[in-house]
């Protein structure tokens, strides 16, 4: 795989006591990257390690890259699969356009785009991070976190006693979108409303889809299979080294009622046969239609929009919140688990470079200027490709405050993708389907020139080419020795810059244009 880079890992000068809470994939690998800096860390999770999710996983460019470098790329090739083309297709089958992911285009992001189970990358993960040396404990379910002593407290144990308490000298809620790390950062809950989206998963062994000839093409390629319908955006890719199909059903205006029945933890205990949410697939592609009767247990999870947070540091600045715990997404989107990811890596990569504790605030404040650094990317009306230009009423909803920071940034892109991608048949949805087509028009990619590629690519390129690792590096070499200066005594929470301007323009993108 393209993306191996040499593992070195820096390891910090002091060895902290870290508390993660929550075991998902945003606590697992941000458990690991504070680990493998040499910190002392522990992740404590409710559930009792039981549940798999077969649900997928998109690993764009940008996370592949960082979980090779991460060591990960020979687990990864065991189950993930890579993605060589998206094809977009009208409800009815009608093929609206196809997107080469060329090798060259990779090779110059330097990884590929791949799918995965939920469930597998939890594991390779998992296994990672009890490599590094990392305390993984289930049946662990936090009750309260204090701020003031740096401390969470265990629910009472069943059998009566006293709750357990943990102390550390950093607590990194990793608690998932109804984080009660959260309420503790935040000074009070964060409600959210539930936005009209709801996200249907299922799973499909290829084994029950080979046998029919609509459906074994589905089986072979890898390919990101999508279905464009009114409010209702179909897609499905292979995982588990192509043994298994899984689909999303992204819906969009439900009602409010019909919401009420669902959660937004991802509850796998709750399936549902595909006929309970009553989509008309009665127009559909054969090929859709086909795998209705496969599609017995579906997962259900709601949207809850929440305000951007001013901060993930607590005011002491000794717990910091990570993945959908501090930017929750619409479920199964593009980007939720490469921003967790990111997160993880900018942390563990801040964290290898403290020399004693009373540097932890200003390295959470750096953590901070770092995942939401100004955002200077093209305007909204020349975003083409998967997040075409949106509408007019959707680019006033965006404030000022949300364009400028990157995890916001992500926020806003998914959701207003997930609007773009379910559009109801009319005006909009054609001059979207247009501009699809197009790309298979340009679709080769040795031919075509700067400006058709920006309009294509433009705003995908940033989002793929975006490496954390760089930019906590670039930070410390600017900042680093002003850091290192900082006394014992000095444990306040004062930015260590005035501010921290990260452009993510340039990159591979500048080489990528010059393949001609
Ligand atoms: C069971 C499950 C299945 C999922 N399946 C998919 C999928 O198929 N496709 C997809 O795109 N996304 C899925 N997601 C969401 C996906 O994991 C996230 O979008 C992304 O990876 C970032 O996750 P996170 O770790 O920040 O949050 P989450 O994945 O929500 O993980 C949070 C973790 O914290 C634990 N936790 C919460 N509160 C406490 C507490 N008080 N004490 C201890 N532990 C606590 C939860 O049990 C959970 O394991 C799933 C999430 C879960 C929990
Ligand atoms: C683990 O939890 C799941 C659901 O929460 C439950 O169905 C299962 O029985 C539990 N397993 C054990 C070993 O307790
Ligand atoms: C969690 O608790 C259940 C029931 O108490 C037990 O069966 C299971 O083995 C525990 N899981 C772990 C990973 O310790
Ligand atoms: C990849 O890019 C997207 C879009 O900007 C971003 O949200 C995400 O955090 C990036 N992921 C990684 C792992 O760099």
């Amino acid at each position: 795989m393209p993306g191996q880079l040499t593992i070195n890992p820096r390891r910090a000068a002091v060895s902290l006591r870290v508390v993660v809470v929550g075991g998902g994939i945003a606590g697992i690998a941000t458990a690991y990257t504070l680990q493998r800096a040499g910190h002392n860390v522990t992740v404590l999770e409710r559930s009792n390690g039981s549940e798999h999710s077969r649900g997928v996983i998109r690993s764009p460019p940008n996370m592949t890259r960082i979980l090779n470098h991460w060591g990960l790329a020979p687990a990864l090739a065991k189950t993930a699969v890579k993605c060589p083309q998206f094809r977009f297709h009208q409800p009815d089958g009608e093929l609206i356009s196809i997107v080469q992911l060329h090798d060259d285009f990779v090779k110059d992001l330097m990884a590929d785009f791949v799918f995965i189970a939920h469930d597998d990358m939890r594991s390779i993960l998992y296994e990672a991070a009890e490599h590094a040396g990392v305390e993984i404990r289930y049946n662990a379910s936090v009750d309260s976190v204090d701020c003031d002593t740096v401390s969470v407290t265990l629910h009472p144990p069943p059998e009566g006693g006293e709750p357990e308490r943990l102390y550390a000298d950093l607590v990194v809620g990793a608690d998932g979108p109804q984080s009660i790390v959260r309420t503790e950062v935040v000074g009070e809950e964060v409600t959210g409303v539930r936005d009209g989206h709801l996200s249907l998963t299922v799973t499909i062994p290829t084994e029950l889809m080979r046998e029919d000839e609509d459906l074994r093409p589905l089986c072979e390629d890898g390919n990101w299979w999508v279905w464009l319908g009114p409010d209702t955006l179909f897609h499905g890719s292979l995982i588990a080294g192509r043994r298994e199909f899984s689909i999303v059903i992204g819906m969009r205006n439900v009602p409010a009622e019909t919401l009420a029945q669902y959660t937004e933890t991802w509850d796998l205990q709750r399936t549902y046969p595909i006929e309970h949410f009553g989509i008309d697939f009665s127009g559909y592609d054969v090929r859709v239609r086909k795998l209705l009767p496969f599609m017995r247990k579906v997962t259900a999870a709601v949207h809850v929009r929440r305000p951007i947070l001013e901060s993930s540091v607590c005011e002491r600045a000794r717990i910091v919140i990570v993945g959908e715990a501090a930017h929750p997404l619409v479920p199964a989107g593009q980007h939720n688990t490469g921003v967790t990811i990111e997160d993880a890596e900018t942390l563990g990569a801040l964290f290898a470079r403290i020399q004693h504790r009373a540097q932890i605030p200003r390295m959470l404040a750096a953590y901070e200027e770092l995942r939401q650094p100004r955002f200077s990317g093209p305007s909204p009306s020349t975003i083409v490709f998967l997040y075409i230009s949106p509408s007019s009423s959707s680019t006033a909803s965006r404030s000022k405050a949300y364009a400028s920071r990157r995890c916001a940034y992500a926020q806003d892109w998914e959701l207003r993708k997930r609007t773009m991608l379910t559009l109801p048949h009319g005006l909009e949805q054609k001059e979207r389907d247009s501009k699809l087509r197009r790309v298979m028009a340009y679709g080769d990619w040795a031919h075509m020139d700067e400006h058709r590629f920006k309009q294509m690519w433009g705003d995908e390129m940033e989002m793929f080419s975006y490496f954390s690792t760089e930019k906590v590096e670039d930070w410390w070499t600017k900042w680093g020795s002003l850091l290192a200066g900082s006394s014992e005594k000095d444990g306040v929470k004062t930015p260590v810059s005035p501010s921290v301007e990260v452009s993510i323009s340039n990159g591979p993108s500048r080489m990528l244009l010059s393949v001609h």
